[in-house]
């Protein structure tokens, strides 16, 4: 399973990059206007940071129609090689992914919460499918079981292009470890799940004996 990082933030992206395990970013407006960026200033941001990460960028666009979306996909697209215009699932969304997708443009459909959307995503000609797990379990339902439904209904079957599937509204190292154990092709995490992901309380215990170990051997 690929590691991609899920924010707008500059310095964590940095950061993870740094760690040599992220394959690539998921961004939005929303996670941007989260760091105090403005709309306007979105497609510059992305483009920072495709100065950054080589692997795909995620960049989400607010459009509604299938002309507006397709036309700022397009822009998108030209911003860097490695630009994934990220579509709402929805007629609009399945038109405009099958439009871009005709121009070479790799689109990363979001908001899917069913199987049939995730195949219909697929056979607009979607090279990523993002399913989200934690706004299932928001609603009382079980995210990862629903996340393994649409992952096993998508790879059943050939598209006749490449489809990933990632796990997207990932809020806890429980469900990357899920994600993995179902076989889920990416999961895209906010910094500070991946950050837990880093973590373990044995490896904590482990170091501090490791260190008491070192001490006494430096006082014997
Ligand atoms: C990524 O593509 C999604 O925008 C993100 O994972 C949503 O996460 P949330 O449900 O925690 O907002």
């Amino acid at each position: 399973m690929k590691f991609f990082l899920d924010t707008a933030d500059l310095n964590e992206i940095r950061e993870a990059e740094s760690w040599g395990v992220i394959a690539g970013v998921t961004t939005n407006p929303s996670l941007y206007a989260k760091i105090g960026g403005k709309l306007a200033d979105f497609e510059e941001h992305i483009a920072r940071i495709c100065s950054i990460v080589s692997g795909p960028v995620s960049a989400e666009t607010t459009a509604m129609t299938r002309d507006e979306i397709v036309s700022d996909g397009l822009r998108l697209a030209k911003i860097a090689p490695n630009v994934v215009v990220k579509i709402p699932v929805m007629a609009e969304g399945l038109a405009a992914t099958h439009e871009l997708a005709k121009h070479g443009v790799a689109v990363n459909m979001t908001l899917v919460f069913s199987a049939p959307q995730a195949i219909l995503a697929a056979r607009a000609g979607a090279r990523y499918i993002s399913p989200f797990i934690g706004r299932f379990d928001d609603i009382g339902e079980d995210g990862v079981e629903q996340f393994s439904t649409i992952l096993q209904s998508v790879h059943a079957y050939d598209y006749g292009h490449e489809v990933e599937v990632i796990a997207a509204s990932v809020r806890s190292s429980n469900h990357v470890t899920q994600s993995a154990l179902m076989g889920a092709d990416i999961a895209t995490v906010p910094f500070s799940v991946l950050k837990k992901c880093i973590e373990h309380p044995l490896t904590d215990r482990g170091l501090n004996k490791f260190l008491e170990d070192w001490k006494k051997v430096e006082q014997a």
